[in-house]
């Protein structure tokens, strides 16, 4: 599977490097860059599934931390979770994390193409992975989890936004991100109806935002045909 060129150019240090995963895969650094919040999030987002989770999953692209290894002890005897990420290593290390599973698939696979049927999943997570793509991959990304959500099924988006006037992160982080995370500042200008597809409905349920701001919770139900 080729790699994404803006992956490449641009997060080569955090997912590429033969030292990335061992550097990064520490739930205390995600944390801290994440400003203290990281469990905040990850609860907020599993509180969004059933408990236990059912249904058919999917996680658009690995992540660092334990989301994924808590949302398998989750699972109910017939849930199933695939996670799809376009870097071999970056499955090998939620492999590890997760060790051989029956109910769980990971598949190399790039966000903007996915080889899943139309309805295949009851529920979509995409957690930080928005604000790493450049705008018509983004686009694309969520083109198709909208395109594999079930009617009925919902999309649950965690990420960066736009923080509050009073928060000094507004000032501070924007430009900070904008080097080392080129495509992140699009998340502090547009919310995230700027890249959903128009053609499918969708009912916002929940847009919640954290930490003065700078973290969005948004969730979304694609309509019953
Ligand atoms: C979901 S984000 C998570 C970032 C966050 N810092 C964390 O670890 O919690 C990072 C992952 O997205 C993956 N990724 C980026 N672009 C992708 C794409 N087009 N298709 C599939 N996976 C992608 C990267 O390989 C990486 O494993």
């Amino acid at each position: 599977m080729p790699v994404p060129e803006y992956l490449r150019a641009h997060y080569w240090w955090a997912y590429i490097h033969p030292k990335a995963v061992r550097f990064f895969e520490r739930q205390w650094l995600v944390n801290l860059i994440l400003w203290g919040n990281y469990n905040r999030l990850r609860s907020a987002v599993l509180e969004q599934f059933s408990r236990p989770l059912t249904g058919r999953t999917l996680q658009v692209a690995c992540a660092y931390g334990d989301i994924t290894p808590l949302m398998v002890n989750r699972m109910d005897a017939s849930a199933r979770l695939d996670v799809v990420d376009i870097l071999p290593v970056q499955l090998g290390n939620l492999a590890a994390k997760i060790g051989p599973h029956p109910q769980v698939d990971l598949h190399c696979m790039n966000s903007a193409e996915m080889a899943f049927a139309d309805g295949s999943f009851d529920q979509v997570l995409s957690f930080f992975l928005l604000h790493e793509q450049p705008a018509e991959v983004r686009r694309k990304t969520l083109s198709e989890a909208v395109r594999v959500l079930k009617p009925g099924g919902r999309l649950i988006v965690l990420d960066y936004s736009k923080p509050h006037w009073r928060n000094p992160l507004r000032y501070l982080w924007k430009p900070i991100l904008k080097k080392l995370e080129p495509f992140a500042g699009d998340l502090f200008d547009q919310g995230l109806t700027e890249w959903l597809p128009k053609q499918v409905g969708l009912t916002t349920e929940l847009s919640q935002s954290t930490f003065g701001g700078l973290f969005q919770l948004v969730v979304l139900r694609r309509s019953p045909d």
